[in-house]
């Protein structure tokens, strides 16, 4: 499967993707990696693989729907089969979503559907919660809300801080990815009303 990757920031989800596929344990090969903002150090890594990458600034768009378009616009030329989000700081409404239906991917750090939203280690260390971990989830119009891929669980100390939490998720995050991917890509994912089915 071709992929297009999302990221705002650091990458570290998309490296992870990357290895995977250079590795054959997934199916897959990144076709060109996208971020909101020109400075993000996953640019730098596509460059470093060899991979296209572009910016597609939200600034320089006056509304969500020209923004969406250009991101569309962006990722054509490669025709992807499949878009990851993995890091990605920005809700896909209706003009993105339905370009690439149950074809969209991300990841969320925590268990959904707790925890939605930014700052999800937070939330979990702030509610006392004995659990998190993290959610791959189809995309659908709302907030972390698509049909549920995968879930991995971590668990939660009484010292954790977001950050302590974060670093204990993210390796998780890495592997959760990888292997809810490699499903998809192998096209053993189905969807009977809003849940997820692996084909034997
Ligand atoms: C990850 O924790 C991801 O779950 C969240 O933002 C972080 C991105 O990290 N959406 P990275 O850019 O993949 O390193």
């Amino acid at each position: 499967k071709r992929i297009a990757i999302f990221a705002s920031g650091r990458g570290s989800n998309a490296e992870a993707l990357y290895q995977a596929m250079q590795a054959g344990e997934v199916n897959g090969e990144v076709v060109v990696v996208v971020s909101d903002y020109s400075t993000a150090a996953v640019l730098a890594k596509a460059q470093a693989w060899g991979v296209p990458s572009v910016a597609v600034e939200r600034k320089a768009y006056g509304s969500k729907e020209d923004f969406e378009q250009a991101l569309l616009d962006a990722i054509a030329p490669y025709t992807p089969d499949v878009v990851v989000l993995a890091g990605f700081m920005r809700l896909l409404g209706p003009t993105f979503i339905n370009a690439y239906p149950n074809k969209i991917v991300n990841i969320h750090p925590a268990l959904l559907p707790s925890f939605p939203g930014l700052h999800a280690q937070r939330q979990a260390v702030e509610a006392g919660v004995k659990v998190s971990g993290c959610t791959v989830h189809f995309v659908d119009y709302g907030m972390d809300s698509g049909p549920i891929i995968m879930q991995t669980a971590v668990p939660v100390m009484a010292d954790d801080t977001e950050d302590s939490l974060a670093a204990r998720i993210l390796p998780h995050e890495h592997t959760t990815y990888k292997r809810a991917l490699a499903l998809l890509c192998d096209d053993k994912l189905e969807i009977i009303n809003r849940i997820v089915h692996v084909k034997p």
